[in-house]
């Protein structure tokens, strides 16, 4: 995967070295993880008699090392280094982090959700297999996650707390909340008698709180906990999260306005088709822009606790806000 990230033309030429350093951990820290993903995810095997159907090996390991930008763990990854311990630590958490990500998308692309035919650059699970194999492979992918936690975190206590972390976050207030709030703000479920919901600016940020914040918010909360970090570092993350998860739905709606499909690898101008609520249709381009800025600018203060140690990820919320994939 080329995983870089736009270096914009609003970055002064210290913030730009400073972020080409940082891509280069980035592109270290993923091949570690990419190494580590391949091996929790079952082996294909055809064998009749293999415990994991070779169809379903084949749809998890498509869906999971077909690229992404592998944001939530790299967050992981890198709040533990920031607490001062080494990111192998934190590895486990963090391939489970990207786990649940893929198969929150790999559900997101099905007919009955947002009905897209291309992921990451390929088709979408769904289209290159079939539904039912798009919807197993997001069940395994879900309790995968919890098995990698459960066996690979140190200490059991730091695992018990990322379990409930990570399932708070994506699970029915959380991430799963937000889907089902996002589907019915496109007012699905009419035909049903079920009145949409009264479009606010609020009741938008509350949909993408949930929906994308929740597990960009986690894996940093999640980090800390396996480092050890004070509770004052450790809520110094989880502001820092808050703001970073947000900002990243906003980029991702802009993107949907005015990205490019091939540098994406998904389908744009999906939002407006599907009358969905964005912060574009609530409040501009213009005004999402500043507004994903702004945010970007809180989660780079909330670090101050950590003083030097918060650089890099106050260095990646810049780069999130100018991104163009
Ligand atoms: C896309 O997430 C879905 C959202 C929650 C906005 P990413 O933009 O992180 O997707 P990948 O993992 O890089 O493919
Ligand atoms: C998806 O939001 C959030 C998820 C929980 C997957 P979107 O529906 O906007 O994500 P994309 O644009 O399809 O990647
Ligand atoms: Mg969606
Ligand atoms: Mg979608
Ligand atoms: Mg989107």
């Amino acid at each position: 995967m080329n995983g870089r990230l736009a270096c914009g033309p609003m970055m002064s030429s210290a913030t730009l070295t400073s972020i080409r350093g940082l891509d280069a951990h980035l592109t270290d820290l993923r091949s570690r993880l990419d190494r580590a993903l391949e091996d929790w995810l079952p082996v294909i095997d055809d064998d009749p008699r293999a415990a994991c159907p070779g169809r379903l090996a084949r749809a998890l390991r498509y869906s999971m090392l077909g690229g992404g930008k592998r944001l939530r763990p790299l967050l992981c990854l890198m709040a533990a280094e920031a607490c001062g311990a080494l990111a192998e630590q934190a590895m486990p958490a963090a391939c489970a982090l990207e786990m649940v990500h893929t198969y929150s998308l790999v559900h997101d692309d099905l007919p009955a959700m947002d009905d897209d035919d291309l992921r990451r650059g390929r088709p979408t699970c769904h289209r290159e297999f079939d539904e039912a194999t798009a919807i197993l492979c997001g069940d395994g992918l879900l309790t995968l996650a919890f098995e990698v936690v459960a066996l690979g975190v140190r200490p059991a206590a730091a695992a018990a707390e990322c379990v409930a972390i990570l399932a708070a976050a994506a699970g029915p207030s959380g991430m799963v909340a937000g889907q089902m709030a996002d589907l019915q703000a496109e007012g699905r479920a009419a035909d049903l008698g079920e009145e949409s919901p009264l479009a606010t600016l609020e009741a938008l940020e509350a949909i993408h709180r949930r929906k994308t914040g929740a597990l960009l918010r986690a894996p940093l909360r999640m980090g800390g906990v396996i480092a050890g970090a004070s509770e004052e570092w450790l809520d110094a993350l989880d502001r820092y999260g808050q703001g970073v998860g947000l900002a990243f739905q906003i980029v991702d709606d802009l993107l949907d306005v005015e990205g490019d499909e091939a540098k994406l690898g998904k389908r744009v101008g999906k939002d407006h088709e599907l009358g969905k609520w964005t912060y574009p249709r609530f409040l501009g381009v213009e005004g999402s822009r500043r507004r994903a800025a702004d945010l970007a600018d809180q989660a780079r203060a909330a670090l101050a606790p950590l003083g030097t140690r918060g650089q890099a990820l106050g260095d990646l919320a810049l780069a999130l806000v100018e991104r163009d994939r």
